[in-house]
């Protein structure tokens, strides 16, 4: 019998000398039954509250999968969560409170990183550090700094890295693609992507209170600056806070904007990011982040434009959330419950495609598949989600300075001194800064 750590080496060597196809050819089938009993994948879920917990859900429909350890600074989530894998598998994980000690463990392969934005960098540059091969949620990181150092970490250490992006594996997105490199809906000039959402205004603020049982406040602040507890800033509700997130437009503009540069071929930065926004539509929302925002990715011979207005759910097309494509023979719309064609003066046909809605299932299998056969080339790669995470900053950025910017990706620059001072979060010791 082979053992876990053989084979994936041995897979390695296979697929360098070209005798294994590359998992993203058959991305669901390839492995998902073929591994032997020693073949056990040890998975550890850091920050399990909410996506990370969805997250490893669908690793754990894997039989070969084992969750043998949880990490949160809150108790009562990663008790909660404990009794639930045990439920589930019969074997409790061991539970900690400090992911380093989670990355000291030899019989680790995978970590699931669930952590707030502002807390993604520092545990997944140290688990590839590690030698383990990292799922981490999407944005990436909540600076343009953090996003250039993951990326150079994942490379320096070798490791398989899926972003947590799964409409990269939606079978309808495919479809899209397609349709769109077809060519058939013409020239398209401009993409127009918007995400309208209730949650993103915050409007019913409360005082800072004491930090509730259980919770290491301390440690979840880690990197960002010290300051006390206020309940509408903590779980769920610190994207809204620059600190740790970036609003609307990192949280579903980089699942939207991932769909708009894939689908324009766009693979480094734009000429020029036009950005306006401020708190307008509520000029008392406790958040931070932009209620109202519009952005302009602008290129030679296109257009990619973002909006947002938080506290509202209704859209154009019926659609609160979604891109669409303008073409000079037809408009291509899409978000996660279809895509369709609307001919213009009926230069093409009608189209209207549904989606099965397996992606995340798909995208998880996808990068256990791509850790088994060590392809680097998983669904989501760590450089997809650097590109459309620093679009989502450079948005942002623009508007927080009011200015009109031109980012120079080589040189790491604005041409704007206040902007400059945006690109990388100071970190609070006794966290660094990681250096590669
Ligand atoms: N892929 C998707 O569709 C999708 C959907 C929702 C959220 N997300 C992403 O998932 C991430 C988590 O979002 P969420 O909504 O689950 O947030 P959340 O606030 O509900 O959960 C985060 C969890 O991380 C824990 N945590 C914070 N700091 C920690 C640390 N240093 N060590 C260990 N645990 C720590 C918190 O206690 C909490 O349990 C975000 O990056 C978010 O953008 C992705």
């Amino acid at each position: 019998m082979i053992s876990r750590r053989n084979f994936i080496r041995n897979s390695a060597s296979a697929i360098a000398a070209g005798l294994v196809m590359p998992s993203i050819l058959n991305e669901s089938s390839m492995f998902a039954h073929a591994v032997g009993a020693n073949d056990k994948i040890n998975v550890a879920l850091i920050g399990c509250k909410s996506m990370g917990w969805a997250d490893l859900s669908d690793f754990l429909i894997h039989p070969e999968v084992d969750c043998v350890a949880l990490c949160d600074i809150d108790k009562g989530v990663l008790e909660g969560r404990a009794a639930e894998v045990e439920k589930m598998r019969n074997k409790k994980p061991v539970l900690y409170g400090d992911y380093r000690k989670v990355l000291e463990r030899k019989d680790i392969d995978a970590v699931i990183i669930g952590t707030p934005d502002h807390w993604h960098c520092l545990p997944m540059v140290d688990a590839c550090a590690a030698g383990k091969d990292v799922y981490v949620e999407k944005p990436i990181a909540n600076s343009i700094a953090e996003c250039d150092v993951m990326v150079a970490a994942a490379k320096k250490y070798n490791r398989v890295v899926q972003v947590g992006q799964q409409q990269r594996s939606g079978n309808h997105w495919h479809e899209m693609k397609k349709y769109i490199d077809s060519g058939k809906l013409g020239k398209i000039a401009r993409v127009n992507v918007w995400a309208n959402f209730n949650y993103a205004a915050i409007l019913n603020p409360v005082p800072d209170g004491p930090v509730p049982a259980g919770v290491d406040f301390e440690t979840w602040l880690g990197p960002a600056p010290k300051r006390t507890f206020n309940e509408r800033r903590f779980h769920g509700l610190w994207r809204m806070f620059w600190d740790y997130g970036g609003g609307l437009l990192t949280d579903w503009g980089v699942h939207l904007l991932d769909m708009a540069l894939w689908g324009m071929n766009v693979k480094g930065m734009p000429n020029r990011i036009l950005s306006s926004g401020g708190n307008f539509a509520y000029p008392d929302d406790y958040a931070e982040t932009f209620d109202t925002l519009s952005v302009i990715y602008e290129y030679d011979d296109f257009i990619i434009q973002w909006s947002n207005v938080a506290g509202t759910e209704s859209g154009p097309y019926g659609r609160n959330y979604g891109l669409e494509f303008k073409g000079t023979n037809g408009t291509l719309i899409a978000n996660r419950e279809s895509w369709e064609v609307l001919p213009e003066q009926n230069k093409i046909e009608a189209i209207k495609s549904m989606p099965n809605f397996q992606d995340h299932k798909d995208h998880v299998t996808n990068f256990l598949n791509c850790m088994k056969s060590r392809d680097m080339n998983t669904a989501c790669t760590i450089d997809n989600g650097s590109l459309c995470a620093k679009y989502a900053h450079l948005g942002n950025i623009s508007a927080r300075v009011k200015s009109a910017l031109v980012y120079d990706d080589a040189k790491k620059k604005f041409d704007n001194a206040e902007a400059n001072k945006l690109i990388k979060p100071n970190y609070r010791k006794p966290w660094k800064f990681p250096e590669l």
